[in-house]
């Protein structure tokens, strides 16, 4: 059977397996896909090793720097993100690398949420490697700003320099910034320690400001109750980024656009209980 894998260190809570298990029942596609733990000090023999026979992976933390330098050929946005979260084999034996997760992000913003990028002030807190994912996607929706705060400036102002030339980004300090936006997202890792960036209650406007924070689990996540309790229209979680970017995955290895909307209710009720 066509064998697809997710990579990871640790990946044993990952939620790929069931996605693209949803995916493959509602589309009729006979396929296996799996979570393949790779060891921490020798990915590349692991994922060469799967593609002797395997056709796809998806790759998480922390090997997406790592799939990166191992394909063979890139598409653009994965070589501007410095980044691959998606190896597929070619016919011609060939390892392709794409990165996913800013068209993921995207398309739950804009389709699951219904939001409208063009024109908006958009403020990214974090300047790791998800915010690097996510740049090219979301100045090509036209904003009238993007702001990248991080707690080292300097890497916010490296990634500015990175992709001026796609659209108005500039690099900010959390203190320095007041006056309000109406799209902020969290793509820091502070979430995992419980912890919260040190920004002004005032960069939400009540009502309008919709807030998103790229990780997601049972319960909201500090940023989204942060979010809440200053009245912004929206405290939204990565959920969908996350089924989002796996159909990127699917459609482009099996050909058929899976529909997110089911999987992703029945994912939620899941995660919920
Ligand atoms: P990822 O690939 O998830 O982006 P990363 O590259 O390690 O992971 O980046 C983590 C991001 O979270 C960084 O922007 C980091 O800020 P620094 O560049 O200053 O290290 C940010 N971060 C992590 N913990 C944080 C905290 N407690 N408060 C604010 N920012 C935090």
């Amino acid at each position: 059977m066509d064998s697809y894998v997710v990579f990871g260190n640790p990946i044993g809570h990952s939620k790929s397996p069931v996605i693209h298990r949803l995916f493959a029942e509602q589309t009729g596609e006979q396929l296996s896909y799996t979570t393949l733990l790779a060891p921490l000090e020798d990915f590349d023999n692991c994922a060469l090793g799967f593609f002797t026979s395997g056709l796809g992976a998806n790759v998480t933390v922390p090997f997406k720097e790592e799939a990166y330098r191992l394909a063979d050929r890139l598409t653009e946005r994965a070589q501007r993100a410095g980044a691959v979260n998606l190896l597929s084999k070619l016919d011609d034996g060939t390892l392709l690398g794409d990165n996913s997760d800013g068209e993921g992000l995207v398309r739950d913003l804009t389709v699951n949420y219904g939001l409208q990028l063009a024109g908006q002030r958009i403020l990214l807190l974090g300047a790791g490697g998800a915010v690097r994912g996510v740049l090219e996607p979301l100045l090509e929706q036209g904003p009238a700003a993007l702001v990248i705060a991080n707690r080292t400036l300097d890497k916010a102002e490296l990634l500015a320099q990175a992709f001026a030339e796609l659209g108005p980004v500039t690099a900010a300090g959390f203190e320095e910034l007041t006056e309000p936006f109406d799209l902020i997202i969290n793509a820091t890792s502070a979430s995992l320690a419980g912890d919260l960036p040190p920004i002004a209650a005032s960069l939400i406007k009540p009502g309008v400001t919709h807030c998103y924070d790229m990780m997601y689990g049972k319960e909201p996540t500090p940023f989204m109750r942060w979010a809440s309790e200053h009245g912004a229209a929206a405290a939204l979680d990565g959920f969908g980024m996350l089924v989002e970017q796996a159909a990127v995955a699917f459609e482009f290895w099996r050909g058929v656009r899976p529909d997110t909307a089911p999987v992703l209710k029945a994912l939620r009720e899941q995660l919920a209980r």
